[in-house]
């Protein structure tokens, strides 16, 4: 006889992350639900063509959204939480919505894996490239996140605290890239102003900066690979990161990868600058080391690195902007200022 179909609840599936975590598991055959916020969270129908159900409710009202939930299951073997929001409220919400799903799973003899997705600048910055007796952060590196994203950093923690009701698991991916490329769509929006006005490019940030991004698709099959261990001890309670297996790149192997695909006349530039909220993407260095995750899984990575194949990313990336894919129309939106500034120094 087969198994029961397995439930994953993805929240925040209409993201970056959250959206090809989704992807990986109705593509494993998971019954899949999104929890979204709006019906217009899906405007090109691309979840719903993978299958995966998306169901409108959010943390900000817990008893709306457990009823439109459980009018599709009650029963979780995943639930995923892949949402941008640190504020207080939103973790408080989450916890009382996860908290809420698993005792309605708990009642029908399934306990759920909790998926929280948190991010390896929880460590802070590490060395640059070349710097003496350099070692990647490992899930040990004591957490020295920056002001502004130490809500997420120590409130994921909490969802260690519910081991009655749930199973609970911490992700820490680097830098994640592929279609739109999330923040690393700034590179190639940028090569793109500069391509198009004849300027030199301006990267600001030491070009020994390390930049260690993940494939989203290699990210999303962590988190299937952590759910489908066959032994739930052995992930539960654990903190995960993600990055890729090959060493790193550097800035300036991405600013010659961006020279050479955009053909950029005028020239790439990386301007060393003290790490600021405004240059993180370029200034950030850090090594990231996932030895943990795929010692005990099995995981790998197997998509090319950013510089890699700018050929390919910068494809994809276009393909995105045709498409208003939504994941970048957010990126965009909350980036505005930052972005045009960004385009105005690549012109001065
Ligand atoms: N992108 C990266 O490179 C990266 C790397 C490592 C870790 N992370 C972490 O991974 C998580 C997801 O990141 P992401 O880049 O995938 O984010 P994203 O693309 O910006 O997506 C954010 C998701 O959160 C939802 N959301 C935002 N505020 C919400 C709220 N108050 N209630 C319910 N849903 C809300 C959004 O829905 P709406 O469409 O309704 O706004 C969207 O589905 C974050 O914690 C992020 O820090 C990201």
């Amino acid at each position: 006889m087969s198994s029961p179909q397995k439930t994953a609840l993805i929240i925040g599936a209409n993201g970056y992350i959250g959206g090809a975590v989704a992807r990986a598991f109705a593509r494993a055959s998971y019954l899949t639900l999104g929890l979204v916020r709006s019906n217009s969270s899906d405007p090109l129908g691309d979840l719903t063509a993978y299958n995966i159900r998306l169901v409108i409710g959010a943390a900000s009202n817990v008893s709306a959204a457990v009823t439109s939930i459980q009018s599709c299951t009650r029963t979780f073997d995943l639930i995923v939480i892949a949402t941008e929001d640190r504020s207080l409220s939103h973790f408080e919400g989450t916890i009382e919505l996860v908290c809420a799903l698993a005792k309605l799973s708990n009642g029908a003899g399934i306990k759920p894996l909790v998926i929280f997705s948190s991010g390896c600048k929880d460590y802070g910055p590490g060395d640059l490239d070349g710097a003496s007796n350099m070692k990647p952060h490992t899930e040990e590196t004591s957490l020295k996140a920056p002001p502004s994203l130490m809500p997420r950093t120590l409130n994921a923690l909490k969802f260690l605290e519910y081991p009655d009701l749930f199973d609970a698991v911490i992700t820490r991916p680097t830098n994640v890239h592929g279609y739109s490329s999330s923040y690393y769509g700034l590179f190639i929006d940028l090569a793109l102003a500069a391509k198009e006005k004849h300027t030199r490019l301006m990267l600001p940030g030491d070009p020994r900066t390390i930049m260690h991004s993940v494939h989203v698709d290699d990210c999303a099959e962590a988190y299937l690979a952590i759910a489908e261990h066959p032994d739930r001890k052995q992930v539960a309670g654990e903190i995960f990161n993600i990055s890729p297996g090959q060493k790193y790149e550097t800035l300036n192997r991405v600013a010659s990868a961006l020279q050479k695909v955009f053909q950029l006349e005028n020239g790439v530039d990386c301007i060393a600058q003290e790490l600021s909220p405004a240059n993180v993407l370029f200034a950030w260095s850090q090594w990231v080391g996932s030895e943990k995750i795929r010692e005990l899984t099995g995981w790998k990575d197997t998509r090319p690195m950013f510089a890699e194949d700018m050929w390919r990313y910068r494809r994809e990336f276009e393909k995105a902007v045709r498409d208003k894919d939504v994941t970048l129309l957010r990126l965009r939106s909350r980036f505005e200022g930052a972005i045009k500034q960004l385009v105005s120094a690549t012109e001065a």
